[in-house]
């Protein structure tokens, strides 16, 4: 591995205190919530460091955040946003259920494309709004993608006032196109919708695709006003528990909106200093990762091959998420034993891979892997797992082995 990410050796992971790394014994090796395995760029270690030497922890200020962000996205994605139109936010979940708080009327509907990132279901209804589904539709190859007709369907509804769009993709590792963006951009201009981004995977898009931010297409006026991107370095950087993410909008109005939701939307300073220093001085950090990533895609295809053929994948065109189709391994499970009493002993096995609908439970509890279980991603989650393979190609060798085993014993 490029030695700006470091080893990944085990010891050092199992000292770190995060949520990935405590939630399980020891003997699990966890391959779940999105953090990864890498060290930290230097560059944030310093600016947190020089923060804390200097007793630096108090309020946050965003003097020169937007351009920070905007001379970064202007070389990343050639587009460069309006940097006054740029906000500091303690995270991209807090930012939509905050946003959608003050634009969308309490009860309203917002579309959603499951599967998908769990919380968009239960923030949304935490937030007061009803989870409306429009579920991405999949090609014959079993690729997953936009479907405009159920989107236009879910918008025509008038309880309806938004769609939260995820860009690119959680947990399908999809980047949008510019012509699928243009086909969300008409649907909503023309059904009056609020939209929301989540573009927060944006900066690691792998090679072979390009990420383009939703604000930099042509935008009709009075959608411009009512579209919110969120995004963050919490993913990119790995830095999530610094607690700062971006909201950008392209009018006054959605401006407006945000200020008016100032005080819920105070960042950690921390934060908001480790995001600078993210988008100024870490993209050579970021380009390893990614091309790290790249790699571990391709990895992953081959060790798919080799420890659990049966599993349906197709590599992510950005992050470090898999979506691993595991219903092939119940069939396989009842198969094995023969007619309908097979069946039923599959469907008891406590922690079989014969769990049609919970395959996470049976590598937890056979392979001591720890990976996402599909059924939070709604019910096209079922028989789905995720997989995060933000490690080294050690641990991710490692992780699919046992999780072979656990399927061959
Ligand atoms: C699509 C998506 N949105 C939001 C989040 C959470 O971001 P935050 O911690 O900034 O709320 C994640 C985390 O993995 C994510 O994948």
């Amino acid at each position: 591995m490029d030695q700006l990410l470091g080893d990944c050796t085990l010891d050092g992971l199992r000292r770190r205190r995060s949520w990935k790394w405590t939630e399980y014994p020891s003997d699990v090796l966890p391959a779940w919530v999105a953090e990864m395995d890498f060290d930290l760029a230097e560059p944030i270690k310093d600016a947190v460091r020089e923060a804390i030497t200097a007793g630096d922890c108090g309020y946050p200020h965003p003097l020169g955040f937007g351009e920070v962000y905007a001379a970064f996205a202007a070389q990343r994605f050639g587009w460069a946003p309006d940097p006054q139109h740029v906000y500091a936010v303690p995270d991209v979940m807090t930012g939509i259920a905050e946003v959608l708080q003050e634009v969308t009327p309490h009860g309203s509907g917002v579309v959603i494309n499951p599967p998908v990132y769990p919380p968009f279901f239960f923030r949304l209804r935490q937030a007061g709004r009803e989870v409306v589904e429009a579920p991405l539709a999949r090609d014959p190859s079993g690729r997953y993608q936009l479907d405009p007709d159920a989107l236009d369907a879910a918008l025509a509804s008038d309880d309806v006032a938004a769609y939260l769009l995820c860009s690119p993709h959680n947990p399908t590792g999809r980047v949008w196109s510019r012509d699928d963006l243009g086909t969300v951009a008409d649907i909503c201009a023309r059904r009056g919708a609020v939209l929301i981004v989540d573009e927060i995977h944006a900066p690691l898009a792998l090679p072979g695709a390009q990420h383009i931010p939703f604000l930099s297409t042509d935008l009709d006026g009075g959608l411009a006003q009512r579209t919110f991107t969120f995004t963050s370095a919490s993913k990119g950087w790995n830095i999530p528990g610094l607690k700062c993410g971006l909201a950008v909008v392209a009018g006054d109005q959605a401006a407006a909106a945000l200020e008016r939701r100032w005080e819920a939307l105070l960042p950690s300073h921390l934060g908001v200093l480790a995001t600078e220093a993210a988008f100024a001085d870490c993209v050579p950090w970021l380009k390893a990762v990614c091309g790290q990533l790249d790699k571990n895609r391709v990895l992953l295809a081959k060790l798919l091959a080799r420890y659990l053929p049966a599993v349906g994948y197709l590599p992510p065109e950005a992050s470090f998420l898999a979506w691993l189709d595991c219903r092939p391994l119940a069939v396989a499970a009842a198969d094995a034993t023969a007619g309908a009493a097979g069946e039923a002993a599959a469907a008891a096995s406590p922690a079989g891979m014969a769990d049609a609908a919970d395959p996470a439970a049976g590598f937890l509890a056979r392979a001591r892997v720890a990976v996402t279980s599909g059924a939070g991603f709604g019910e096209q989650g079922l028989g789905f797992v995720r997989l995060n393979m933000g490690t080294s190609p050690d641990l991710l060798q490692e992780i699919v082995r046992r999780m072979g085993s656990a399927v061959a014993a």
